[in-house]
């Protein structure tokens, strides 16, 4: 069954918008949402040929009465070169640019003990300064003049992000940068906005109970979060049922989010909806960051011990020190 937008059609018609990372998971959502209601998107990521992919299949979902239109145009945000080449093409083209959704980034799963300083350096470029990289570009090109609505996906990364420090920092600071240019772009008439979807979870998974005949050891594995799509599903292989369907409980939902659900959210931030809501992030997780930590801290007796006094002792009394709870 197609999605279908909950906002008015026509919406966004004549408008025009850049989505990096446009052509996959969460980006192909927002864009195909944004295209439904009338707006020319411009998707961007590195990889030329998957990116015209998903640019022939939306544009076949276009009707011929829509003004919309999809261009896809490779760039790498890292470099300040190209994202000025991409909205110097946008504008040569179009010769508007009303929304700018920063959804490209990345990141691999690492102890933070263990990543290198090429590694962090090459997570936190791609999120953070690619991010700075369109943000700048679009407002001196464009925005300065004429306004625009900015939208950043970031990451539910309240509580840290063990395992993938760097990309936590990065979207952290994401947040940050969304308040400072809120402000500092507000008399131009910029709004910028961040969402923030169900953070991508980390369960300690004892695969020798899950797949007891073909696995003798503990594997960590990293769900990305509960925004189920089929995508990700087949990312993980034959696992990616088991391990989908088990994140159903740690939601509060109770069931698992799409990524449509995020790209209205977008949607509306970009919309006259929000007329008023500027320097905010919101929450796309179904009150899951408020739901406990995901992260198992294996037993130890690593801490100090509590100071001496009464309270110990009885604490004592009650609990072994020396047992492992
Ligand atoms: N998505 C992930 N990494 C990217 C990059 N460096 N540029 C654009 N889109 C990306």
């Amino acid at each position: 069954m197609a999605a279908s937008s909950v906002f008015r059609p026509g919406l966004f018609n004549h408008k025009v918008a850049i989505v990096t990372g446009g052509g996959t998971g969460i980006g192909k959502a927002i864009s195909a949402e944004l295209l439904e209601l009338g707006c020319s998107v411009v998707i961007s990521s590195r990889k030329a040929d998957r990116l015209e992919a998903a640019a022939r299949e939306m544009r076949q979902k276009i009707p011929p009465s829509s003004p919309a239109s999809v261009t896809a145009l490779p760039c790498n945000i890292r470099s300040e070169e190209e994202v000025k080449a991409l909205v110097s093409s946008v504008l040569k083209r179009y010769d508007r640019i009303d929304f700018l959704v920063n959804n490209g980034g990345g990141q691999f799963r690492s102890p933070a003990e263990d990543m290198s300083s090429k590694g962090w350096k090459a997570v936190v470029d791609t999120n953070l300064t690619g991010t700075f990289h369109c943000c700048k570009e679009v407002y001196t090109a464009w925005m300065k003049e004429h306004g625009g609505a900015i939208v950043s996906i970031i990451a539910n990364m309240w509580n840290g992000f063990p395992d993938a420090a760097h990309t936590g920092a990065a979207r952290a600071a994401v947040d940050n940068l969304t308040k400072s240019l809120a402000i500092e772009w507000a008399a131009s008439g910029v709004r910028i906005n961040a969402v923030a979807p169900v953070r991508t979870a980390q369960y300690l998974i004892s695969f020798v109970s899950v797949f007891q005949d073909a696995y003798e050891f503990h594997l960590s594995v990293w769900l990305q979060g509960t925004i189920f799509s089929k995508t990700a599903m087949e990312n993980y292989k034959e696992y990616g049922p088991h391990l989908f369907k088990m994140s159903v409980p740690f939601t509060p939902a109770k069931r698992l989010g799409v990524p449509e659900e995020v790209s209205s959210a977008v949607c509306f931030l970009l919309s006259p909806a929000a007329s008023y809501i500027s320097g905010a992030t919101l929450k796309v997780d179904a009150g899951q960051s408020l739901y406990t930590s995901m992260w198992e801290i294996p037993n130890h007796s690593a801490w100090s011990e509590a100071p001496e006094g009464e309270n110990l002792d009885a604490l004592n009394e009650l609990v072994d020190p020396k047992s492992k709870l």
